[in-house]
């Protein structure tokens, strides 16, 4: 008994010893250790390289909180990211991008469909992780090897859905719009604004605290793990999920020439034999993916991955963007709330009529697939993405009334909490 407490602290020391070794063999290569006292020696730059002897010497688990925040929104098409976006876009202190990944996409893999090439998703993967550390950076110009032709003076028409972001049609970058004006429709930010000024799109980044990213080009979280672990980005991952069922029916209704066969099928009650099944599994093998490493919890998605369904979203637009606002620790605004005020009632005219447009009742338009999807289709779904469903609060329907019946609801009420 009397030398137990010399064993115990030995076998501490041991254990603190292998821990730390195995933390170094971690970190060792991939790993910019950096010191807490200047952390705009973190950030990528020109000299992004220079810090690496130095900052070696401090713990890698120091960083200054205060620092800017790299927000990444994790969807799918047609599962509301363009409205989860918008919950960023507009506050005054963040820069938002548009899928930005589309440019890598199209010079990559110009014939891109959504089902399943996993080759064609992997040679994507490396390419998008180089142009999102670049943006979060700030460093637009990055994107300028995939315009063709390559822009002169920093200038170009190419960027896709410009008119998404409000920092690239507002001051400095255009004078067009006041930096105040509740709202910017994006075709008047293309008539408006002049070409843009890729420097002056650099500057605007820089003057903001934070940059929020929106892509449906990332397959699953742990694609992210690279970025997320990199200590010069403070990455925050809010991986938005939708009932693939959802998802499914709006995009049989949005890509009218991709989604051809689904439509026959649920006009003719006739599955089409060469019907693409792969564009509903892959989306459902990716969201469970991603939703069974967020669950699992490892050590490196802590503080860092929030799970947000579009339904809850939907139902609560206010407290379910608080929530996120909170986890990000990031300040909600006056503008955010107002936005959401006037685009989650219902009668909202101003652009419910383009594609990405968010400005609908989404609540109502959240179920609405029950009433656009043939019993059939919704079994098939349910059969290939059970799984998924299961794991969300998705509930099955049973039978052509209940589908219909939308006092009955197929959304669990379940809380995810974000692992912190
Ligand atoms: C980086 O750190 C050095 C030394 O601490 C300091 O002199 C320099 O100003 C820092 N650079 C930035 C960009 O903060
Ligand atoms: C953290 O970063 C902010 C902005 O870059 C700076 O103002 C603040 O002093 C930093 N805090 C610490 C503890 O270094
Ligand atoms: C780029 O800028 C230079 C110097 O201002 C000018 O001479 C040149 O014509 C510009 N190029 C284009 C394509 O606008
Ligand atoms: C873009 O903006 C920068 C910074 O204000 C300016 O120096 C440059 O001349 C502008 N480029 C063009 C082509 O107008
Ligand atoms: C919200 O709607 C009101 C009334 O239509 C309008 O005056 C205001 O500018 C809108 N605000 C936003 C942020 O869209
Ligand atoms: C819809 O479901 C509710 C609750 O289960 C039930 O009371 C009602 O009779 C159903 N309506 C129809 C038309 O089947």
């Amino acid at each position: 008994m009397q030398c137990s407490w010399k064993a115990v602290i030995l076998l501490g020391l041991a254990s603190i010893a292998i821990q730390y070794t195995a933390i170094r063999t971690f970190t060792g290569k991939t790993f910019q250790i950096c010191p807490l006292t200047s952390p705009l020696n973190c950030s990528l730059g020109s000299d992004g390289e220079a810090f690496g002897g130095l900052c070696d010497e401090f713990p890698y688990f120091f960083y200054n909180n205060s620092r800017k925040t790299h927000v990444l929104i994790l969807a799918t098409t047609r599962s509301g990211s363009s409205f989860v976006g918008q919950l960023f876009n507009q506050h005054s202190d963040v820069f938002y991008l548009f899928e930005p990944l589309y440019h890598v996409q199209t010079t990559l893999i110009p014939h891109y469909t959504h089902s399943r090439n996993t080759a064609d998703r992997r040679v994507m993967l490396g390419a998008s992780r180089d142009l999102l550390r670049s943006l979060y950076d700030c460093d637009l110009y990055f994107l300028e090897s995939y315009f063709k032709p390559q822009p002169a003076n920093h200038t170009t028409d190419k960027l896709f859905r410009r008119g998404a972001s409000r920092a690239l049609c507002s001051p400095p970058v255009c004078d067009a719009f006041s930096p105040s004006e509740p709202y910017i429709d994006e075709g008047e930010c293309i008539r408006k604004c002049s070409s843009l000024n890729l420097s002056l799109a650099v500057e605007s980044c820089r003057e903001r605290r934070h940059v929020a990213i929106k892509t449906v080009r990332i397959p699953e979280i742990a694609d992210l793990r690279a970025l997320i672990e990199d200590p010069r980005l403070n990455l925050k991952v809010v991986h938005l999920v939708r009932d693939p069922r959802g998802i499914l029916s709006s995009r049989i209704e949005t890509f009218r020439d991709t989604y051809r066969l689904w439509r026959i099928w649920r006009a003719t009650g006739r599955k089409p034999y060469n019907l693409d099944l792969t564009q509903l599994s892959t989306v459902c093998e990716d969201m469970l993916r991603s939703t069974t490493t967020g669950s699992s919890r490892p050590l490196w998605l802590r503080g860092r991955y929030i799970l947000v369904r579009y339904e809850d979203l939907a139902r609560n637009p206010l407290q379910k963007t608080t929530e996120i606002y909170d986890f990000l620790g990031l300040p909600m605004e006056k503008s955010v709330e107002e936005w959401i005020r006037n685009n989650t009632r219902g009668s909202n005219d101003i652009s419910a009529k383009h594609k990405y447009g968010t400005v609908r009742d989404s609540a109502a338009n959240a179920e609405s697939w029950r009433l656009k999807l043939s019993h059939e289709i919704v079994e098939h779904t349910q059969t290939v993405c059970q799984q998924v469903l299961e794991e969300l609060g998705y509930k099955p329907v049973n039978s052509p009334e209940e589908l219909k019946n939308m006092s009955v609801s197929v959304i669990e009420d379940k809380t995810f909490v974000p692992f912190l």
